[in-house]
Formats: C-alpha cells, sequence, structure tokens
C-alpha cells in the first residue's frame, strides 16, 4: 500500500534474481493492458504453474495463438444476451446469502463474512456454468463434497504458491497435502466428466432453442472454430475448470472486501443504500433487469 502511494501508476519488484512482478495499479496503465489487441504472452508465471494439474492450460494459463483460439471460442460466452438470464440465478443465491446473513445478526452472533460470501458465489458460478446444484450455502448442513474438494484446491494452491518448500512436484507430490491435492484434481475431473457427458447426450436428443437460457456448458458444447472444429472434451474440461475458479474465488474476495469496506464507513453504506433504493425494484418478481 506504501508502494501504491509512492509509485501510483505502476512499480517492479525483483522476488529473487529470476523473478519480476511489474504491478499496475493506476486505471491508465491498467488500459494500456487491456486495450492491446497482442494474444498472451506465452508462458506462465510460477503461481499458475501448481494450478495446471487443476485447471490445464487453457484460456487463462496458456498463451500465443492456443490463447487466441480458446479466446475467440468463448467470446460468444459473454455476450450479453447469455449473461442477462443469469440476473435470477444471482438473485436466489443473494437471497441465501442475506438468509444465512441474518440468521447469525438475529442470534447476535458475529460471522466470517467471506466463507459465506465464498460459498455464495460458488453456488452463483455452479449454476451458471454447468446449472449444478449443490446447497453448499447451507449452513447447518455438510459441505457438499463437490464444494469441499474445489475449495481446498483453491487454499491449497495459494499454500503452494508461498511455501518454496514445496515448489518441486517431485517433492510436493510426496506429502500428505499433495496427495489430497491429486485426489480432489481427480475427483472434480471425474464429477465435470460425467455432467458434461449427461449433457451430451441430453443435446443430442434435444432441441437447443426451446432452452430457457444456455449456460456455460451449452456454450462450449456448441463452440466451433474457424476451421468449424469443436472443442476436445479435455479443452471442455478444462475450461469448466477455468472458469469455476476464476469466477468464485475472486468475487468472492471483491464482495467480502466490499462488505469490510461498507461496515468500517458507515457514510458510504448509506450511500449505496440510497442507491439501491432508488434504482432496484424490490417486489421480489425476480424480473430484475440491467
Ligand atoms: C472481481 C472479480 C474478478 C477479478 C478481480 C478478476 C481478475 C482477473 C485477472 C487479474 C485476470 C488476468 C489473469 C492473467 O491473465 O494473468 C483475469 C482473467 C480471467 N478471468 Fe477474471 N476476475 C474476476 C471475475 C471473473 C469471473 C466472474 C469470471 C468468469 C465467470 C472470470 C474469468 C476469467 C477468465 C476466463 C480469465 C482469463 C481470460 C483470458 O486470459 O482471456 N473472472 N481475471
Amino acid at each position: 500500500m506504501e508502494w501504491t502511494r509512492k509509485y501510483p501508476s505502476m512499480y517492479v519488484i525483483w522476488i529473487g534474481p529470476m523473478q519480476v512482478r511489474v504491478m499496475l495499479q493506476h486505471p491508465e496503465s491498467i488500459k494500456k493492458i487491456l486495450t492491446t489487441a497482442d494474444p498472451k504472452p506465452i508462458g506462465y508465471g510460477q503461481i499458475y504453474r501448481h494450478g495446471i494439474p487443476w485447471l490445464g492450460e487453457r484460456l487463462l494459463i496458456a498463451g500465443g495463438a492456443r490463447w487466441k483460439r480458446y479466446r475467440r471460442l468463448l467470446t460468444p460466452a459473454f455476450h450479453f444476451d447469455i449473461l442477462r438470464p443469469y440476473i435470477k440465478i444471482y438473485k436466489s443465491c443473494a437471497d441465501l446469502l442475506v438468509r444465512n446473513i441474518q440468521t447469525y445478526s438475529e442470534r447476535n452472533e458475529s460471522m466470517e463474512i467471506s466463507s459465506l460470501v465464498g460459498s455464495c458465489t460458488l453456488d452463483i458460478i455452479l449454476r451458471c456454468v454447468f446449472s449444478y446444484e449443490t446447497d453448499c450455502q447451507n449452513i447447518s448442513g455438510k459441505e457438499h463434497p463437490y464444494v469441499q474438494a474445489v475449495h481446498n484446491l483453491a487454499k491449497e494452491w495459494t499454500r503452494r504458491n508461498s511455501s518454496p518448500s514445496i515448489h518441486l512436484d517431485f517433492i510436493y507430490y510426496l506429502t500428505q497435502k499433495g496427495r489430497e491435492f491429486k485426489k480432489n484434481c481427480d475427483f472434480v475431473h471425474k464429477v465435470a466428466e460425467e455432467v458434461i457427458e449427461k449433457r451430451q447426450n441430453t443435446l443430442e436428443n434435444n432441441d437447443m432453442s426451446s432452452q430457457t437460457y444456455w449456460d456455460f456448458l451449452d456454450i462450449l458444447l456448441t463452440a466451433k472454430d474457424d476451421d468449424g472444429n469443436s472443442m476436445s472434451k479435455e479443452d471442455m474440461l478444462s475450461e469448466v475448470d477455468t472458469f469455476l475458479f476464476a469466477g468464485h474465488d475472486t468475487t468472492a474476495s471483491a464482495i467480502s472486501w466490499i462488505l469490510y469496506s461498507l461496515a468500517e464507513h458507515p457514510e458510504h453504506q448509506r450511500k449505496c443504500q440510497e442507491e439501491l433504493d432508488r434504482v432496484v425494484d424490490d417486489t421480489d418478481s425476480g424480473d430484475l433487469e440491467w
């Protein structure tokens, strides 16, 4: 934070003599990266290497021409018409989160907000990515095995990144945690594979135009590149896992920090409340519009 104040545009950190991080924090310097038409560079940093057994080298981790191909294949997934029906999913998951927070507040108990928010964003992404319902926001029940595996994978990936003694694969996979990481990878891959196969069969026998909304998996199954080639099953598996990870951990972190900051600054909280009251129709019809 000190360096961010001192160098508001960007700064560089050297981690030993070999690794460098370029930190961009000003909107103008970030804009330069975001608006470039160049593909992502080939090669990935150490932090991504440890996620490859889980996510594979696809949209997040691939570079160069491979990245460009995946990016083109997946661009339709971000079309407004695809995203719009997800609003109902966000709303029903957010209602569950609010109910959970209310339970603690009625008992006058404090709560650990990031895990409640993390279960909510995972609930949302599981439903949007492959219409997978897990009841993962049920605070009285046991965590769903798939949700438990995803949480453990994300936690373990972060732990490994900050522990140089387990950076080398042949050491890490000899440890108990390393073996668990491998087991969790196999488990989440198996679940995603089963969902993909089931959906493939449904697609072959059904007319997609009658569906009320397309989830991310539908987009993957129908995506074709410029030469008319579809995605392989391995590509689909990796993209499903990539979106699950990229779409829930980030948003959980952002929402948790926003809630924390709003709690610390009641005057801003009041302004947000006023704005929400002004723009959001709370008739509970579920028909929220952008
Ligand atoms: C507050 C929320 C989010 C933050 C802060 C965030 C942050 C980032 C950052 C920094 C990257 C660049 C990583 C790199 O190339 O090294 C990235 C890429 C990516 N994010 Fe997010 N993200 C957020 C939400 C999401 C959501 C909701 C999804 C999916 C539903 C998502 C999917 C992706 C994907 C697929 C990539 C790779 C894109 C590419 O390289 O073409 N992210 N995100």
